[in-house]
C-alpha cells in the first residue's frame, strides 16, 4: 500500500466492483486518534488527513488537554500543521482528571468541536498520570454528562499491578463499567478500542447509549503476533504492542464478528498512536501502534477476509457521525486491491528529526487508497 490522498467523487452508498476490484465509500472518520503536538503533529497529521474527513483526537498529552479552552487551542494548533490543500476537521476530547467540573461540562456540550470526555483510568497507558483513580469522585460531572448528552470516552482497563495484562479489561467492566451504567443509565459510552469478547458483548447487549470503537491491528492480529518474526519462528515485535495489548485468536474473531456485523453501535478508531523508532525499539518499549497511514487497508483486508466489504462503509463512514450526530461527510473514498507487490514499510513511515515514526501494516494488505 501508499499514503495516498482520497478521490472527490460524490457521496455514494458502498460500490464493490469485484471485476476492477475497487471500492467506494464514504469519506471516512476516524473515532479514536492521536496526533500529539510539535514536530510529530506535523509529521503523522497528513497521514490522517488524507485519508479521514474527521477524527476524534485523543487528550493524553502532557500536561492533558483538560479544558475546553486548551481542548480549542490544540485544535487550532492542529488545523495550522495541516499542509495547504488538505482538509481535516479534529474534534476535540477533554481529557477527565478530578479537577473538571460540571460547567465546563455544559461549555464542552455546547461546543460542537468538543466530541466528548475521555477517561483515563490513573496509570492505565501512556500520559494517563492524571487520570482518575477514583471514578466516585467524578460523579457530579458523569450526572452532567448524562444530563447534556455528552458522550464518555472509555479506556477500559483496570491498571492494578496485580492484574494479569490480559484480563485488563474484562475485570474493568466488571469492576468499573457495569456499576457506572447501573449509576448512569443514560449516559452516552464508547469503550474505546475494545479488544475483548466480554466487551463486545457488553457494548452489544447494553440497554444504555453504547459504542465501541475498534482498530484495524486489533481486528487483523491476535497476541502471537507480538511474538512471531517476520518470516516464522520466535522475535519479540514492538511495534505491534499497544494497549489495551493484543489478545487471543477468539477474541479477535469476535471483534471482527462485531465490526462486520453491520451493528451501528461498532465503529473504527483506528487509535493510531504515533511513538518515535527508538522508543519503540527500546529495552523499555512505548505503547502504541502507528497505523494512520495503513489503517484504512487494513480494515479492508480484515472485512474482505470475513466475507463483509460491503460493510465497510457503514463501519468506517456512518457509524460514528451518526452515534456524534454529526452530518455525514461529503466525498468518497476509493480502496483498489493490488495483487501481489506489497510496497515496503518506509512508504508510510514519518520523518521526525533524525528518527522515524514507523508505520504498522504497511505491506500487510492487498489493498491501498486510490490517488487523487
Ligand atoms: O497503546 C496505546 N497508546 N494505548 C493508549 O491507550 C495510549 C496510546 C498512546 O498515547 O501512545
Ligand atoms: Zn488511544
Amino acid at each position: 500500500m501508499t499514503c495516498s490522498r482520497p478521490s472527490r467523487r460524490p457521496p455514494q452508498a458502498p460500490v464493490h466492483n469485484r471485476a476492477m476490484q475497487t471500492l467506494t465509500i464514504r469519506r471516512p472518520d476516524d473515532a479514536h486518534l492521536h496526533l500529539r503536538e510539535g514536530a510529530m503533529l506535523a509529521a503523522v497529521l497528513p497521514a490522517s488527513a488524507a485519508h479521514f474527513a474527521r477524527a476524534v483526537v485523543m487528550p493524553n498529552l502532557r500536561p492533558p488537554v483538560a479544558t475546553v479552552e486548551r481542548a480549542l487551542a490544540y485544535r487550532r494548533e492542529i488545523l495550522a500543521a495541516l499542509p495547504a490543500g488538505m482538509s481535516f476537521d479534529p474534534r476535540m476530547a477533554l481529557y477527565l482528571t478530578e479537577a473538571l467540573v460540571p460547567s465546563e461540562v455544559q461549555r464542552a456540550r455546547d461546543c460542537p468541536q468538543v466530541a466528548g470526555v475521555k477517561l483515563y483510568p490513573a496509570r492505565a497507558t501512556t500520559n494517563s498520570e492524571a487520570g482518575v483513580s477514583d471514578l466516585g469522585r467524578a460523579d457530579a460531572v458523569l450526572a452532567a454528562m448524562e444530563r447534556c448528552g455528552l458522550p464518555l470516552l472509555v479506556h477500559g482497563e483496570v491498571a492494578r499491578p496485580e492484574v494479569d495484562a490480559f484480563d485488563r479489561e474484562r475485570i474493568f467492566l466488571e469492576e468499573v463499567l457495569v456499576p457506572l451504567r447501573a449509576r448512569h443509565p443514560g449516559l452516552r459510552i464508547v469503550l474505546e478500542h475494545v479488544t475483548t469478547r466480554e466487551g463486545i458483548e457488553f457494548v452489544r447487549g447494553d440497554p444504555g447509549p453504547t459504542a465501541a470503537s475498534i482498530t484495524a491491528h486489533h481486528l487483523l492480529w491476535n497476541r502471537n503476533a507480538m511474538f512471531v518474526a517476520p518470516g516464522g519462528g520466535a522475535g519479540l515485535r514492538p511495534h505491534h504492542y499497544c494497549l489495551p495489548v493484543l489478545k487471543r485468536e477468539e477474541h479477535r474473531r469476535a471483534l471482527l464478528a462485531a465490526a462486520t456485523s453491520g451493528n451501528p453501535r461498532f465503529f473504527l478508531g483506528t487509535d493510531s498512536a504515533p511513538h518515535l523508532r527508538r522508543d519503540k525499539e527500546s529495552a523499555c518499549g512505548c505503547a502504541g501502534c502507528y497505523t494512520a497511514p495503513t489503517a484504512l487497508a487494513l480494515y479492508a483486508r480484515a472485512f474482505e477476509e470475513a466475507g463483509a466489504l460491503d460493510r465497510l462503509g457503514g463501519f468506517a463512514a456512518a457509524h460514528a457521525a451518526a452515534f456524534y450526530g454529526w452530518d455525514p461527510n461529503p466525498g468518497s473514498l476509493t480502496l483498489v486491491r493490488r495483487a501481489g507487490n506489497a510496497p515496503v514499510a518506509q512508504d508510510c513511515d514519518a520523518r521526525v528529526g533524525d528518527d522515524v515514526v514507523a508505520a504498522l501494516g504497511a505491506g500487510d494488505s492487498p489493498w491501498e487508497v486510490q490517488s487523487a
